[in-house]
């Protein structure tokens, strides 16, 4: 291609215009470089020029010939840069640079053509937008596989009752699948936030340009259209500066990764000797170097420990936009690791806990032996005696009562003779074992959202078809 000026010299990054004296340090060179992290967005980088090329070909201010040259130009260097044959330079800075740069090396002055109406402060936040959209629509995936694997135990373990707990002591009886659709519940909130946080990412913030936008005849929703953006950014001072869509995004990930590590502290324990709740899948176990009878929860633990990564990119990401004057500052290329980092962290972690979720194996014999323990038809008991007229706090100081002396006597409120309610409450006859035992305990919840059966088996089925 022809060109009227030299391509590239020593002090050739195209970000550095006829007004320095000197080349720039090496040093500030290594140190301002982004090109090792923000080359995971070359796709994005590649899919916008595009788009602004055909923008300003469609404006007139370049010909359909010149913005055909560029696209497929764009395209053979994304190709390139996918085989791993095209090389990325430091001294150029960023992935923006390094495509453009080469651009301009193979087409001359049509590729110096290509930031017209652009600045790269725009260009920046277009494609880590396009890159954390792409990021939202895999991890929801993740997100409901994960809850498909929930779904899939509800009718495996549809007859299994567990003990649930508030402050880790043993509360009331719920059945098991109660417990699988309140992850479900939790998984479900994470995407509804990330669905939500994607509305204002999905816009575009091509063509606000450097922060006061161009003086250029661009046509901003023609590029938006074409990138499939749902709308623009509307203020460009707002847009050169902003970064909120990262933050709510990385703070989407913090709560799947809060809720992961939750299970995960779960199922660690319900692993263990002491509670011997569960059988986790031995492919998602690790042994010990020495002791040979260990079978490790490693991934529940790291995906526990993960969590602290991604919240601490959360903090990264809001104290790095602390403190910032309008409008683009260069503190803003911090942003990508934390980002990066946060979403690879979260996509590991969903990818390993769906498997382990469906291929945990519940003890029932060992849960059962110890289900009589704890007093958890206490609070059913406590009910009968409201359904018969008794005022609750009266009810509850009675309950305690029998509790405390079924506590001395080593025995279940079930094995409690009559005469020994009967001396607590005269009134009470034969009736009161129908609310005691666990099984007759679950049967007895009626309200909506509760762990009675009915309750659990048609949101089962409202999951069902949700998750279909
Ligand atoms: N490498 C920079 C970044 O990622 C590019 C933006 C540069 N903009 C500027 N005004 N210097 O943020």
């Amino acid at each position: 291609m022809s060109s009227s000026q030299p391509n590239s010299d020593s002090n050739s990054s195209p970000s550095r215009s006829g007004a320095f004296a000197a080349a720039v340090d090496k040093r500030v060179e290594k140190f301002t470089e982004s090109i090792s992290f923000d080359r995971r967005m070359f796709q994005q980088d590649i899919r916008g020029s595009i788009a602004h090329a055909r923008m300003l070909a469609d404006q007139g201010i370049l010909t359909s010939d010149e913005a055909a040259q560029i696209a497929s130009t764009l395209t053979d260097i994304g190709d390139e840069i996918s085989a791993g044959t095209f090389e990325l330079k430091e001294e150029l800075e960023d992935i923006h640079m390094n495509i453009e740069q080469t651009l301009i090396d193979r087409l001359g002055d049509v590729g110096r053509k290509l930031h017209t109406g652009r600045s790269r402060n725009d260009q920046c936040s277009t494609d880590a937008r396009l890159w954390v959209r792409e990021a939202i629509d895999r991890i929801d995936g993740l997100l409901a596989d994960l809850q498909k694997s929930f779904l899939s135990r509800c009718d495996r373990d549809a007859d299994v009752i567990l003990p649930a707990y508030t402050h880790l002591q043993r509360a009331q009886p719920v059945l098991a699948p109660h417990y699988w659709l309140a992850y479900i519940e939790k998984f479900q909130r994470d995407r509804d936030r990330l669905i939500d946080c994607r509305r204002r990412v999905n816009l575009c913030s091509l063509g606000t340009a450097a922060l006061a936008g161009t003086t250029l005849k661009i046509d901003r929703e023609n590029t938006a259209k074409q990138l499939g953006f749902e709308g623009l950014v509307a203020n460009s001072l707002d847009s050169s500066s902003d970064r909120d869509y990262l933050l709510e995004t990385v703070f989407c990930l913090s709560t799947i990764a809060i809720h992961l590590s939750g299970w995960a502290e779960e199922w660690i324990l319900w692993s263990t000797v002491e509670f011997d709740f569960i059988d986790l899948p031995h492919a998602f176990c690790t042994g010990s170097s020495i002791m040979p009878q260990k079978i490790n929860p490693d991934v529940l633990e790291l995906t526990r420990g993960k969590t602290a990564r991604v919240v601490g990119s959360l903090q990264t990401l809001l104290m790095l936009t602390k403190g910032l004057p309008l409008a683009y500052n260069r503190d803003l290329q911090e942003d990508k690791p934390p980002l990066f980092d946060a979403v690879d962290t979260v996509e590991a972690c969903l990818q390993v806990a769906a498997p382990l979720v469906a291929g945990a194996e519940l003890k029932r014999a060992s849960i059962s032996a110890r289900l009589h323990r704890g007093f958890l038809d206490a609070t059913t008991l406590m009910e009968y005696l409201i359904k018969r007229g008794t005022p609750q706090r009266s009810a509850h100081h009675l309950i305690g009562a029998l509790v405390k002396l079924a506590t001395e006597k080593s025995v279940t409120l079930s094995d409690l003779a009559l005469e020994e309610f009967q001396s607590f409450d005269s009134s009470l006859d034969d009736s009161v074992y129908d609310v005691l035992g666990v099984e007759k305990a679950v049967q007895a919840f009626q309200s909506v959202g509760s762990t009675a059966p009915a309750q659990v088996a048609s949101q089962v089925e409202a999951w069902k078809s949700r998750l279909a």
